[in-house]
């Protein structure tokens, strides 16, 4: 199963329109669960008239095993079973403090039933925010799915901000290794021991009040210590890092650059790392049937497969051609020396024209099929860590992470 929770920093750039029906996109090839994760609000249930008679809180409280509190479309709904490949999971109804808060106990009891699910894939349509109830759910060595809109520039600022912040977040574990602790413990003895101190301040400030980035940092240390193996797998992890996004309410390509892709690289290039590598998955257009069946209660995929009434084209010919578009199942390319901001977003700008021509633009089906093309294709290759297959526990994590140091 790969897991693909979709979070945005900021609220109401179309999570959980876009979680929705993106999972339903999936669907229609792989058995997909829509997993409810902000709770609180309740939003997934407001999306969808289903009866719920099975939530969170029957995984939480009443400990029914949580694929059984899994819902499907009804058959007045979906009378094709053409979306039976499709279950979502809802959050409780109401204020539950404990799961709208994610105690320590639920957090761990969630992520359990998570990696314990059967499924080809797990959409989650995560909290807005920056905290550990949002970070702990996503994956440690890439991004997930950030969706953001050139609608609201302002988002972009806290999607670059979520992005970072999942990078600091797995270099800081990485810092808090016993194996480097024990360093830290010999303190003025070992000579290395500033520098460590160093990028963890770096981290804990969130580069705050600095002028220099994790590459300065870690650039720094690496001609003091050449030799350093720490430091190399440190680097290696911030050159992997990849940030795969989707741009929500999209008009145009100029417009996305200007608004979102240009102020979001940015961000990241000046503040964290110019080595990180970005992915966009493709976007959905800003249209008024999406948002009207937001408020109608049937998603917009669901209404737009009964209009048409036709079969559904089929995902491979797409994945074919995407492997076409972006090169992918070919070997691994090299890594790239290190990049400027300019070629980056050229860079992002001729990919975003070649989704254009691809014909992605057009309407909210072909674009949510093709991001959900992209997302098989991605998945299946095993050159990308895209989609976590568990979340990992920091022990787990660490433990990877060690093995890479011997
Ligand atoms: N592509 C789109 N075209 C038109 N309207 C859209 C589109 N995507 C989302 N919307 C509308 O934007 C509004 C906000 O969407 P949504 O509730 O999915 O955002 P959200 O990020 O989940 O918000 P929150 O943070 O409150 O959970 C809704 O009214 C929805 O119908
Ligand atoms: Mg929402």
């Amino acid at each position: 199963m790969r897991i693909l929770p979709v979070s945005s920093g900021k609220g109401g750039v179309g999570k959980t329109t876009f979680a929705l029906n993106f999972a339903l996109a999936l669907a229609k090839t792989h058995q997909t669960v829509l997993l409810d994760l902000d709770t609180g609000t309740s939003s997934l249930r407001n999306f969808l008239d289903v009866k719920v008679s099975r939530d969170l809180f029957h995984f939480l409280k009443k400990d029914l095993p949580l694929q059984e509190c899994r819902e499907v479309l009804p058959a007045r709904m979906d009378p094709d079973r053409a979306f039976a490949n499709f279950s979502f999971i809802a959050s409780p109804h109401g204020f539950i403090h404990d799961m709208v808060n994610f105690s320590p106990e639920v957090k761990e009891k969630l992520i359990t039933g998570i990696n314990g699910l059967q499924a080809d894939f797990l959409v989650i349509d995560m909290k807005a925010g920056l905290d550990h109830n949002v970070l702990d759910f996503l994956p440690l060595s890439n991004s997930g799915i950030i969706l953001f809109t050139p609608r609201l520039k302002a988002a972009t600022y806290t999607a670059a901000e979520l992005a970072k912040a999942i990078l600091f977040r797995m270099l800081d574990i990485m810092l808090r290794s016993p194996l480097l602790q024990g360093r830290f413990d010999r303190g003025a003895e070992d000579p290395q021991a500033p520098v460590f101190q160093r990028l963890r301040d770096f981290l804990e400030s969130g580069g705050e009040g600095s002028n220099k980035n994790l590459d300065d940092l870690i650039g720094e240390a690496a001609a003091q210590f050449p030799q350093d193996n720490f430091l190399r797998v440190f680097r290696y992890y911030v050159e992997n890092y990849k940030v795969y996004y989707v741009l929500n309410q999209f008009n145009s390509v100029a417009e996305s650059v200007e608004n979102s892709i240009k102020p979001f690289v940015e961000e990241i290039f000046r503040s964290a790392s110019s080595r990180v590598t970005f992915h966009n998955l493709g976007w959905v257009v800003e249209d008024e049937q999406v948002r009207r069946s937001s408020e109608s209660g049937v998603p917009y995929l669901v209404r737009r497969h009964y209009q048409k009434k036709k079969a559904v084209v089929p995902a491979q010919d797409m994945e074919a051609q995407l492997r076409e578009l972006f090169g992918l199942g070919h070997k691994k390319p090299e890594p790239e020396p290190k990049k400027d901001l300019s070629r980056e977003l050229s860079g992002q700008l001729d990919l975003l024209r070649k989704i254009y021509v691809f014909n992605a633009g057009k309407d909210p089906e072909t674009n949510l099929d093709f991001i959900a093309a992209r997302v098989r294709d991605l998945s299946d290759n095993s050159a990308h860590q895209f989609g976590m297959k568990k979340i990992f526990s920091v022990q787990e994590f660490l433990e990877r992470f060690q093995s890479k140091l011997q």
